[in-house]
C-alpha cells in the first residue's frame, strides 16, 4: 500500500526485471501504440484500449507482428478501455484532450497507477499552442485526478514523439519528465520511461508542474515544422544523480 490507501500496481518479478501490466487508454493512436509497443518490446504486458475492442484487437496484432523474434516481450492484445483498465495495475492515458475528461469519468481507475501524456493543444495559423485548463489552475493531468480520486495520476511521456517510438531507432535520445503527488506512482513511470530512452525518467516534481509540461509540447512541434525533425526533450547537468 502507499500513501493515501491506493495500492502498489502488481508487479510481475523475472530475474531482476519488473514487468508491469499496462492499459494503454487511446492505443490505437499513434502515441498509445508507439508507447504500448515500447514498453512491450521490453517485457511489459501490454493491453492496446479503444473505445470499440474490434478496433484494438487489428492494432494490438500489428504490434505483436512488430516484436515477432524480440527476444524477451511482453504480449500485446487488445480490449474496450474499460475492459483494459480491469485488466491493468498501470494505465497510460493516450486519448485527445478533447472528450477526456468525459471518458476518463467513465473508467475504472481507482487503485491504478494512472499515467497521463495528454497534451491540450489547440491550432490555429501561427500553430500549435498550450490550451489554458482550468482557467490556468489545471492541467489534463490533475483533470483525471480530480475525476478519479482513488486512482494515483502522474504526468509523463508528454513531450516523446509517436513517429519516433514508432520508428527504428533502440532508443530515444531524449529524456521523460516525470511529475507527481506520489513517489512510488512516479518510480512507476520513471521505470517506464527506461523501455524508451534507456535511462529512467526524471522526477520533475509535482503533479501541478504538467500546467508547464503538457503544452511545452506545442514549443516542440513549433521547433519541428521550422527544422523538419521529431525533437525532443534532454535535460543536463544531472550527472550521475538522475539514475540514483
Ligand atoms: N502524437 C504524438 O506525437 C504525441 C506526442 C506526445 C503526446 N501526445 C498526446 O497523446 C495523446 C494521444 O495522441 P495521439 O496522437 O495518439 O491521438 P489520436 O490519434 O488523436 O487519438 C488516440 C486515440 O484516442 C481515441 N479517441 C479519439 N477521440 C476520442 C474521444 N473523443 N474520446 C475518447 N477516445 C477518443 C481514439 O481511439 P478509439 O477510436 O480506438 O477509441 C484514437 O485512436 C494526445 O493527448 C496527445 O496530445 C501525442
Amino acid at each position: 500500500m502507499i500513501r493515501g490507501g491506493r495500492t502498489t500496481p502488481r508487479r510481475v518479478e523475472e530475474n531482476t526485471l519488473t514487468t508491469y501490466r499496462i492499459a494503454v487508454i487511446g492505443g490505437t493512436g499513434p502515441q498509445g501504440k508507439g508507447l504500448g509497443y515500447r514498453f512491450a518490446k521490453h517485457g511489459h504486458e501490454v493491453i492496446l484500449g479503444s473505445r470499440a475492442a474490434e478496433k484494438a484487437e487489428p492494432v494490438a496484432a500489428e504490434v505483436t507482428e512488430r516484436l515477432a523474434g524480440v527476444s524477451g516481450a511482453g504480449t500485446v492484445t487488445g480490449l474496450a478501455n474499460a475492459d483494459a483498465v480491469a485488466a491493468a495495475d498501470v494505465v497510460l492515458l493516450a486519448v485527445p484532450y478533447d472528450g477526456h475528461d468525459e471518458l476518463v469519468a467513465t473508467l475504472p481507475l481507482a487503485g491504478k497507477t494512472v499515467i497521463s501524456c495528454v497534451n491540450p493543444l489547440a491550432f490555429d495559423k501561427r500553430g500549435a499552442h498550450g490550451r489554458v485548463v482550468d482557467g490556468g489552475e489545471g492541467s489534463a493531468a490533475e483533470s483525471a485526478q480530480r475525476i478519479a480520486p482513488e486512482a494515483t495520476v502522474v504526468g509523463a511521456f508528454h513531450n516523446v514523439s509517436a513517429v519516433l517510438l514508432w520508428g527504428d531507432e533502440d532508443y530515444l535520445d531524449e529524456d521523460v519528465l516525470v511529475v507527481g503527488d506520489v513517489v512510488e506512482a512516479k518510480q512507476v513511470a520513471m521505470e517506464l520511461a527506461a523501455s524508451v530512452t534507456s535511462r529512467v525518467g526524471i522526477d520533475a516534481g509535482k503533479l501541478r508542474l504538467a500546467r508547464q509540461l503538457e503544452p511545452f509540447t506545442a514549443v516542440l512541434i513549433s521547433i519541428n515544422r521550422k527544422y523538419k525533425v521529431h525533437s525532443g526533450i534532454r535535460v543536463s547537468g544531472l550527472g550521475h544523480a538522475a539514475t540514483e
